[in-house]
């Protein structure tokens, strides 16, 4: 197998501070729709998410609880495991860096770098924002009130303890010589520059161990300090493909195809990361995409305001697909977004139970009661058939083309467009009334209508993998054959076809 047809795919690992939210259900759904529609694809794909368990934060979050942070982060982490399953993601594996097999890969990787000379020790001095587990320099830091901040909007504190540090300043050049040569390295475009424009501006050796505190992964060989979280972090990714052995049967998945992240940590990910593995002799990942940031109804989400969305209470209120579909069509993945009931319920009622349920429900309905439910043989191709015909053959090809720039919002499009033109073409070749005046006709339009729906709800697969199996099963298709591949080969004529029943349910707009 060639490495093109092999693909990791990974997700942030999340703080354990709080319960998981509807940003980081974003992300995962991201990066699980990519997996879903790669292993479709027919390739060989590892798709990672877990918890990040360590540092200050989870520390204080569990002393606020009165809890000691193992069990503190055996709790909240459970809680991530159940969003995974209850958004349907297909994750092969969930990472804990509380795992004794994360500690050995992080103590592996700390000596390699050690022994390459890429570590010493110092002391550091300087400002620490809690809140983001991150460092910042004098110029980026702003008063209010005698409390100061970082550039996010973190209070800061003034860290004065010993550190070792990687020399993360001697890696400039080279990450900026590594960036020119791979221009996808980082996505999308803006980010890009941000991220190049800050590293021109010039970095400085990075403290990568913290004394005044215990929770996190002890330093080998120096037990007063343990690592600073985002080296620990950032390990997850290799530690669960069995670092340090790079002879087991997962480390053919390294590098890492696409790291889905959000903005706000952007700068680990395509900054340091790369650095720490070209300094430990490592391949870097082959693609950053930081995605940008949901607003609700117009506000940022935060704890103190209050209007923290819960994944599982839209879940429970609109249904899982319908939401999985809802936040990759609305936003073009990268930008912000804003998250609105009233645009949710437009895109259900409008899209998913008009355009694309109702067109199935007509068509679906029209072969039961004409057909004995069986699917019918297409007659002779006619022109006003090419439009469609030309359609379910491109499809496949434009979505593809689309997620490889993991652009969901132009594959939803792409599937929308076709969506729309099965409406229109039903309406203009009005199977119903072919009924008495040209009966051959009709079996041909709605064999054309059944291969049209059978594309849609195949590339649909990945979004809506519940109710897209449903429609499946309502098509006749059977488990066997919902791969891409398999598109291509014509369902058998006469197939049996199960009653259909509607797929989306509309919802009242309470505001409309
Ligand atoms: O940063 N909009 O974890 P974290 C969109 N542990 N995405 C959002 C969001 C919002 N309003 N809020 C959160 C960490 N996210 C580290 C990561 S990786 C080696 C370590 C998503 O729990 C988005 O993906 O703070 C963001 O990057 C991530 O959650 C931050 O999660
Ligand atoms: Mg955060």
């Amino acid at each position: 197998m060639t490495s093109e047809s092999r693909s990791y795919l990974t997700t942030p690992i999340y703080y354990v501070n709080d319960k998981p939210h509807i940003g980081h259900a974003y992300t995962s759904l991201a990066a699980d729709v990519m997996a879903r529609w790669r292993r479709m694809s027919g390739q060989e794909v590892f798709f990672l998410t877990g918890t990040d368990e360590h540092g200050q934060k989870v520390e204080k979050a569990a002393e606020a609880r009165g809890m000691q942070p193992q069990a503190f982060t055996d709790m909240v982490s459970e809680a991530f495991r159940e969003l995974a399953a209850r958004m349907n993601y297909s994750n092969d594996a969930f990472i804990r860096t509380t795992e004794e097999r994360h500690k050995r890969a992080c103590a592996a990787l700390w000596t390699r770098l050690q022994e390459r000379g890429e570590i010493y020790l110092g002391h550091y001095e300087g400002w620490y924002a809690v809140r983001d587990e991150a460092f910042y320099g004098p110029d980026e830091i702003t008063e209010k009130d005698g409390q100061k901040f970082a550039p996010t909007g973190a209070p800061v504190e003034w860290v004065r303890e010993p550190s070792y540090f990687f020399r993360l300043s001697a890696w400039q050049d080279r990450l900026l010589a590594f960036y020119e040569a791979h221009p996808d390295f980082i996505a999308p475009g803006t980010r890009r520059n941000e991220v190049i424009s800050f590293v021109r501006s010039g970095l400085s050796d990075l403290s990568i161990s913290r004394t005044s505190f215990k929770w996190g992964v002890k330093v080998p060989g120096d037990d007063a300090h343990v690592m600073y979280v985002w080296l620990d972090a950032l390990t997850n990714y290799i530690t669960a493909l069995g670092y340090p052995d790079e002879t087991g049967e997962l480390w053919k998945f390294w590098p890492a195809d696409v790291h889905f992240v959000g903005k706000d940590i952007l700068r680990f990910h395509a900054i340091y990361w790369p650095a720490f593995l070209m300094a430990a002799d490592l391949p870097p990942p082959r693609r950053i995409f930081a995605h940008g940031w949901w607003t609700n109804e117009g506000q940022k989400i935060s704890k103190s305001v209050g209007n923290v969305i819960d994944p599982l209470a839209l879940i429970d209120e609109f249904g899982l697909d319908p939401v999985r579909f809802f936040l990759l069509r609305e936003v073009p993945f990268g930008n912000d977004g804003d998250f609105s009931r009233r645009a949710l319920i437009g895109r259900l009622n409008s899209e998913l139970a008009n355009d694309l349920g109702n067109l199935a429900q007509r068509s679906l309905a029209l072969i039961q009661k004409n057909c004995e439910g069986r699917l019918p043989a297409a007659g002779p191709e006619l022109p006003a058939d090419g439009e469609v015909l030309d359609a379910i053959r491109a499809l496949p090809g434009q979505v593809d083309e689309a997620l490889g720039r993991q652009a969901f919002h132009e594959a939803l499009e792409r599937i929308w467009v076709v969506t729309r033109l099965g409406n229109s073409w039903i309406d203009a070749q009005k199977p119903w009334s072919l009924k008495k005046t040209d009966p051959a006709r009709m079996l041909s339009v709605l064999r054309h209508l059944h291969s049209l729906l059978r594309c849609l709800a195949t590339v649909l697969l990945p979004f809506m993998p519940g109710t897209m199996a449903r429609m499946l099963d309502q098509l006749g298709v059977p488990e066997g054959r919902r791969g891409l591949a398999a598109l291509a080969s014509p369902m058998p004529d006469g197939t049996a076809l199960p009653p259909p029943s509607p797929l989306f349910q509309k919802i009242q707009d309470e505001a409309a």
